[in-house]
């Protein structure tokens, strides 16, 4: 299978894929890594990996759909059977969900529906939650909404910091991004309202 991964920062669960696509028998390949800036080392990840790459920054385009267009386009070019958001901080348009829809996954650092948008750790610190987690789910036009694939939780501890915690959920969070993909591109999927079934 065919995977377009797409970063705005460390890539940390990109590379956790990368590693995973070394072994055959996984099923998978990191054909491209996108990103919306420069100089990340997600990017460094993808071409140390010897994957394409390619960036598209918001500001270089007048309007945010012809964006959306061409990230649409790049990715498209890559024909993946399925598109990874791993750490990528921006929401996509109408044109990219129904270019892929059904096919583009994201991974978020909360246990949802608790705690959307880019601090999940810290919210979940904050709220007092004794499990946090993580969850992989088909992204759809709302912000973290989309029906979910699977989740793992970890305990939060009394002496967490949000460094602490995040570290935590994230090595949970790598090893599920690469359990689950595994599954899908070897048994298939299925979407049926909410319910996500693979196999
Ligand atoms: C992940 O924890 C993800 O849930 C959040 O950003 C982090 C990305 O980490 N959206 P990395 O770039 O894969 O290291």
């Amino acid at each position: 299978a065919r995977l377009v991964v797409l970063v705005s920062g460390s890539g940390s669960n990109l590379q956790a894929l990368i590693d995973a696509c070394a072994d055959p028998a996984y099923g998978a390949e990191v054909v491209a890594v996108g990103a919306d800036r420069d100089g990340i080392e997600g990017l460094a990840r993808g071409e140390r990996a010897g994957a394409a790459t390619f960036v598209h920054r918001v500001r270089d385009f007048d309007e945010r759909a012809d964006w959306d267009a061409a990230l649409t386009a790049s990715v498209a070019s890559y024909e993946p059977d399925l598109v990874v958001s791993a750490g990528f901080l921006k929401l996509v348009g109408a044109d990219f969900l129904a270019a892929f829809a059904d096919r583009y996954v994201n991974t978020h650092n909360s246990l949802l529906p608790s705690f959307v948008g880019i601090h999940g750790p810290r919210d979940a610190l904050a709220y007092g939650v004794k499990l946090a987690g993580a969850t992989l789910f088909f992204v759809d036009d709302g912000v973290d909404t989309g029906p979910i694939i699977a989740q793992v939780a970890v305990p939060v501890l009394d002496d967490d910091t949000e460094d602490t915690l995040l570290e935590r959920i994230k090595e949970a969070e790598r090893r599920q991004l690469v359990d689950a993909l595994g599954s899908m591109v070897r048994r298939g999927w299925t979407i049926d309202g909410r319910k996500v079934t693979i196999g």
